[in-house]
């Protein structure tokens, strides 16, 4: 039997982010314990009624040696996904596999009637989004889509002042975001980097937390149009890059994605979004992100490592009396008993098995930020501008 996790007293927070008292025993799995596992755990730990149970990950040794690290010593260990779902009555699990096994695994548990949280992106094709998206009907379960940077009240914000109408209409977002030099592949670590395991590069492992920011800000309006396209300039040429690893010459080899990628969106309701993400270029950023209304404009400071965190403190551009101001919106900070923003994540996942409704982060959004990144593949292939239909499901 495995024992409950009680390693973290101080951080114990018994009230829900919905303000209710969780009573229920939560039994959790995780799937996938690599690097950001770590940071699922971390983040259960701070909750005394859950009960992580059982670890899969297809590298031989790799759970057992998750479960060593967090004293996890009952926890059931397995090789791969389906034989932990086969063996364990859960009520949730986390999902932190590699993009290309984030629909298998999701929709595996969903058949079992387990609440998922996946990690981000959603997933790598359309196809897969769709699936999981019945699948996830057909259950009843809920499945949530860990964007965490939801969590974070600078982030927040962003869609209360959109959504204040402090910015008028909104017409043109620019976004995106990025880094000089931030290919996420080590010697030790490839998962980011082939086409087999990530599928998808920059475009949909920091891509998707920009088009997020902007999107939920606005209430996720559809897009209609995406003219994109991708390159690889970086992670592909180790003289071009330098990877600083022994490895460099493998790395560059094994580089099956984009490393940059951009698109003009067109949005219903008359917005532009014009995009771009890096993981490699050679500018200190590839701009800010700016949200221009008829009544206001915002400059949201970019980061030299888009993860989904602003860069500083926001600044609102308008006129008042005539006169043209610009106003700072000082940065937001969390308060003592807030919790991080795992524990903020994970808490939310564990309220929607808890207390029921919608998923925290729902695929009927997430769908959104997937097919403008499907779109941007797809455009990318043709050279063209593509039409992007969102599925009803
Ligand atoms: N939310 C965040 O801030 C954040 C940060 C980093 C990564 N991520 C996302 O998390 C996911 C994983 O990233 P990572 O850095 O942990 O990668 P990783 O390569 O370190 O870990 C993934 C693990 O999943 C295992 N795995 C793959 N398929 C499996 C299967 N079918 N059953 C069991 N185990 C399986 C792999 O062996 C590996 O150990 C990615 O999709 C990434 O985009 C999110």
């Amino acid at each position: 039997m495995a024992v409950p996790i009680n390693l973290n007293p101080a951080r114990m927070t018994p009230t829900s982010t919905a303000g209710l008292t969780r009573t229920k025993k939560f039994r959790i799995g995780i799937i996938g314990t690599g690097g950001i596992a770590h940071s699922h755990m971390r983040a259960y730990k701070a909750f005394e009624n859950v009960e992580v149970v059982a670890l899969a990950d297809i590298i031989p040794g790799r759970a057992a040696a998750f479960a060593k690290e967090f004293g996890l010593e009952n926890a059931r260990i397995y090789n791969d996904d389906k034989s932990l779902l086969d063996n364990e009555e859960l009520d949730g699990v986390s999902i932190c596999t590699y993009n290309r096994q984030h629909a298998g695994p999701t929709i595996y548990a969903l058949k079992k009637g387990i609440h998922v949280l996946l990690e981000k992106p959603m997933c790598v094709t359309m196809d897969e989004a769709v699936e999981m998206m019945r699948a996830e009907k057909e259950s009843g379960k809920i499945l949530t889509v860990g964007f965490q940077p939801r969590f974070d009240k600078n982030m927040q914000m962003i869609k209360r002042i959109v959504q204040s109408g402090e910015l008028g209409k909104v017409y043109y977002i620019q976004t995106g975001g990025g880094r000089r030099r931030g290919i996420p592949a080590h010697d030790n670590k490839d998962s980011f980097i082939r086409e087999d395991t990530a599928g998808i590069g920059a475009l949909a492992d920091i891509g998707c937390y920009s088009l997020d920011m902007c999107l939920n800000a606005l209430g996720y309006p559809k897009p209609i149009t995406v003219s994109g396209f991708k390159t690889d300039y970086f992670g592909k040429d180790p003289e071009t890059y330098r990877y600083k690893e022994t490895k460099a010459e493998e790395l560059a080899q094994k580089f099956g994605v984009d490393d940059f990628a951009g698109a003009y969106i067109r949005l219903e309701g008359g917005i532009h979004l014009d995009f771009r993400i890096s993981w490699a270029l050679n500018i200190d950023t590839p701009g800010d992100t700016l949200i221009l209304g008829t009544k206001a404009g915002l400059r949201i400071p970019s980061t030299n490592c888009w993860n989904g965190t602003t860069g500083g403190p926001m600044t609102l551009y308008r006129q008042v009396a005539g006169e043209e101001v610009q106003e700072t919106i000082p940065l937001l900070k969390d308060g003592p008993n807030d919790g991080t923003l795992w524990e903020r994540k994970i808490g939310s996942f564990l309220d929607a098995i808890e207390f029921g409704g919608e998923a925290p982060i729902p695929t009927s959004q997430i769908l959104i930020n997937q097919a403008i990144i499907d779109g941007i593949v797809r455009s990318a292939e043709i050279e063209r501008e593509v039409e992007i239909h969102i599925p009803e499901i």
